[in-house]
């Protein structure tokens, strides 16, 4: 392995748009790819071009306006699926065709009925399809999570012989366990002779909620690429988030890589997928949540207001957040009263806190949250009872 740099492969168009309700039409999809070309990530993947002409048409639009990062466009193993990708892709600069097929024994025998030597000979032609069209080929082995190592291996091997450029390892169902994963790459990296002539790739699912830690384990163990969406969107539970391991490499430099994300594009791109695909953020998401960085209980509050770097490990500037919140319910403290006080430009002395403290834990308990309108009240009667 040469580099420590991790190529971010943004799916947020392809596996992201799975989650229902979420389905994109061209323009859309074009105003995310320019955004996600912003942010700096690597490959596009822009669609699943056979799937519909909707589809088509927005891997081919996307394909003519992207400058930098790789256009991708995904297949199954079918001729068509293929020659129909490559027309999409026919105007990117950077063209790269994703095809793949089942290779754990339960897509084998389940959705193929067929046999491990049958598919191997199908992932090796799928390959070889694509490489008429295009250089850059990566090939999917579609849950391999659950594929055996010493098989999995045969068809990585195989794959890269035909002329595969990245080899996709998914955990298609969000099964594995981190040291799973990561066993998986290290596998892959030490039993396939061919493995220095492509990059191994991490495309976890969050059925157990691992898909990140998934990602990185892949990483630290042979993996270049990760396979991700924008706020971890995705079928089912979703897939790997890209603001996760982004910031999970950025804040553990001792693990040594770089990405080309400009994290403080996070958040704002955060808020664009979610307005154009109608799904709210859940509110404790890690980076991009609106809780990610508010702070309510008394004592995280004290310790905050002493030094931030107590309770935040991320500066939120860094990620393109709102500055960080003090929010005031009945578990908040002192500290954090005179805080938003004086940010309302009330300066109380500590006699006058403790007072305004008792009349603040009387209306906390009958309210979640103290919003700026009542600290103004709390604090008018207060002045107005003492200058009388
Ligand atoms: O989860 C998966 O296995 C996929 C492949 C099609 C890459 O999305
Ligand atoms: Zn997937």
């Amino acid at each position: 392995m040469s580099t420590n740099k991790v190529n971010i492969f943004d799916t947020t168009l392809r596996d992201g748009e799975q989650v229902p309700g979420c389905k994109l039409n061209t323009k859309e999809k074009i105003e995310l790819a320019l955004a996600l070309e912003e942010l700096g990530v690597d490959i596009i993947e822009a669609g699943f071009p056979i799937s519909s002409p909707g589809d088509f048409s927005s891997v081919n639009e996307i394909s003519k306006i992207i400058k930098n990062a790789t256009v991708c466009g995904l297949t199954r193993a079918v001729q068509k699926d293929i020659e129909v990708a490559a027309e999409a892709l026919r105007y990117a600069k950077r063209p790269r065709i994703h095809t793949g097929i089942g290779t754990s024994d339960y897509h084998i025998k389940g959705k193929f009925n067929s046999n491990r030597e049958d598919i191997l000979e199908r992932a090796i032609q799928c390959v070889k399809w694509a490489k008429n069209f295009v250089d850059d080929v990566e090939f999917y082995a579609e849950d391999a999570g659950r594929t055996e190592n010493e098989y999995l291996a045969r068809v990585v091997e195989a794959v890269i012989k035909a002329g595969a450029t990245v080899v996709n390892i998914p955990d298609t169902t969000g099964y594995c366990l981190p040291n799973q994963y990561g066993d998986k790459m290290a596998y892959l990296r030490t039993h396939v002779s061919n493995i220095d002539k492509a990059t191994l790739s991490c495309h976890c699912h969050n059925d157990l909620g691992l898909a990140t830690a998934n990602s990185i384990e892949g990483v630290i163990n042979g993996a270049r690429q990760i396979e991700c969406t924008i706020n971890g969107l995705g079928e089912r539970a979703g897939n790997t988030s890209l603001e996760e391991v982004v910031m999970v490499l950025k804040q553990h430099k001792h693990l040594g890589f770089t990405t080309h994300v400009n994290t403080k594009l996070l958040n704002p791109l955060s808020r664009q997928v979610s307005d154009i695909m109608r799904v709210p953020v859940q509110p404790n998401k890690a980076i991009v949540g609106a809780n990610a960085f508010s702070h309510s209980s008394g004592i995280h509050q004290d310790g905050f207001l002493k030094s931030a770097i107590t309770y935040e490990i991320i500066d939120p500037v860094d990620v393109g957040a709102d500055t960080s919140k003090i929010v005031l319910t009945a578990r908040s403290g002192r500290s954090a009263l005179a805080f938003r006080l004086k940010k309302l430009g009330y300066d109380f002395n500590r006699n006058d806190v403790d007072v305004l403290y008792q009349k603040f834990l009387q209306i906390a308990d009958n309210k979640k949250e103290i919003n700026d309108e009542d600290l103004h009240q709390m604090a008018k009667q207060h002045e107005s009872v003492e200058t009388v």
